[in-house]
């Protein structure tokens, strides 16, 4: 048996709480900012438990972006009830019809289409799904990898490390990545994105049960073809989380995502060790200085004994530049591990992050560019090959 859910595509949640109220079935928003990008579907990584009954596409969207969207979930999903908001002309209405489209309604204020949708839901409410009917693409066709981006210090680029990685395993496997801004209480990656998120990582840990579809709706889509949970505008909105509801967000995440990156704060607080305690991949950062250095060593030494060292380990000396005295071997000595990337000091990556653009997307060709890209292949090689082993293997750029 399973209790109805309405999506609401293209509205907010004070729509969807109206509707809630009005029909007494369980209404979910997902605003213009999370719809999934054409050739994705807008039911990819939802729990088919979760599975709404009856999808509404409001006309907030595009007419034929909406029209795409049901025919994709009808041509999965055929059981699904697909209903249009809006006022189309009869050529579309025979286009809506052939994507699936099963009724086509007024405003969604008036009585009437509420009612309409009521009916609807009360028909599929208690309905068992038909067993042939493949579930949605996602979330179970793939092996999920999370790593976590880390360093004791603050203001080494593990951000800007974190979100050039995220364009670059993007540009392998659009729409597989999201990125989590673990920064519970200065987390800027929707700064450095210019990302004006809707929901945030508040509404993720202040949700008293998270589940798939909820989650999705408080994502962020990034032009560059992946998805950011930014983080909360407040430094005390996420002062409460607990390392298990870290756990628990980056667990729902890992059956949506092939990718789950999660930047985090400078230092070793309880949601850095909870990340680490499910991540495969440890990115370390380090810049180019004995302080820094020294301080990333026993940082690393204490993951290590705590047992939360991730199998699969990345060094990275990032803000390298002539004029630190050291050389590569000299920071090995001091780390006590060898480097895998050397990223330079370069004046257009801060001047990127300040536009509020990835590095990547403007400097294609440059040292930092490559090293990104590189570390992004070895992650993506091992994620292909399900390897969770690290091999120690310079890839210098600098
Ligand atoms: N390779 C680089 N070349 C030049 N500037 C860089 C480089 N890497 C990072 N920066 C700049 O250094 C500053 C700090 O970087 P970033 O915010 O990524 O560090 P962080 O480790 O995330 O800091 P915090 O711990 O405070 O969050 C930013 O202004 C960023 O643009
Ligand atoms: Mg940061």
């Amino acid at each position: 048996m399973t209790t109805s859910i309405l999506l609401v595509v293209g509205a907010d949640d004070a729509t969807a709480e109206r509707i809630t109220q009005t029909i007494g079935y369980r209404a979910v928003a997902l605003s213009t900012a999370t719809v999934a990008p054409s050739g994705v579907s807008l039911l990819r990584g939802i729990d088919p438990v979760q599975l709404p009954s009856v999808i509404v596409f409001t006309d907030e969207l595009p007419v034929d972006r909406s029209l795409q969207m049901a025919s994709e979930v009808h041509a999965v999903r055929p059981d699904i009830d697909l209903v249009l908001v809006g006022d189309l002309e009869a050529q579309l209405v025979l286009e809506a019809m052939r994507a699936g489209i099963r009724d086509i309604s007024g405003k969604l204020e008036d009585a009437a289409c509420l009612a309409n949708l009521r009916s609807r839901l009360d028909a599929r409410s208690g309905t068992t799904r038909v067993g042939s009917i493949p579930p949605p693409p996602g979330p179970v066709d793939f092996v999920s990898r999370t790593m976590t981006v880390f360093s004791p210090k603050g203001g080494v680029g593990k951000t800007t490390l974190a979100v050039n990685l995220a364009v670059s395993l993007a540009e392998m496997s659009p729409m597989e990545v999201v990125l989590v801004d673990l920064d519970l209480q200065f987390g800027d990656v929707s700064t450095v994105l210019d990302l004006h998120p809707t929901h945030t990582l508040e509404d993720a840990f202040g949700a008293g049960a998270l589940d798939s579809l909820l989650l999705k709706t408080y994502l962020t889509v990034h032009a560059d073809g992946f998805y950011v949970l930014c983080g909360a505008d407040s430094p005390a909105a996420n002062d409460k989380v607990t390392g298990d509801q870290v756990i628990a967000l980056l667990e729902l995440l890992q059956s949506q995502f092939r990718y789950v990156l999660v930047d985090t704060a400078a230092g070793l607080d309880e949601a850095t060790l909870a990340a680490l305690e499910v991540s495969h991949d440890v990115l370390v950062v380090s810049s180019m200085d004995m302080a820094c250095l020294r301080s990333v060593r026993k940082a690393s030494e204490l993951v290590v004994e705590l047992d939360l060292m991730p199998p699969s380990r990345h060094t990275v000396v990032n803000l390298t530049d002539k004029q630190s005295g050291l050389r590569i071997k000299d920071v090995e000595a001091v780390m006590g591990v060898p480097v895998d990337f050397v990223l330079p000091r370069m004046k257009e990556v801060q001047a990127a992050a300040n536009r509020g653009v990835p590095v990547l997307a403007e400097v294609k060709g440059s040292p930092f560019a490559k090293g990104v890209r590189a570390l992004a292949k070895r992650i993506y090689d091992r994620a292909r090959n399900n390897e969770p082993k690290p091999t120690h293997r310079r890839n210098e750029v600098a």
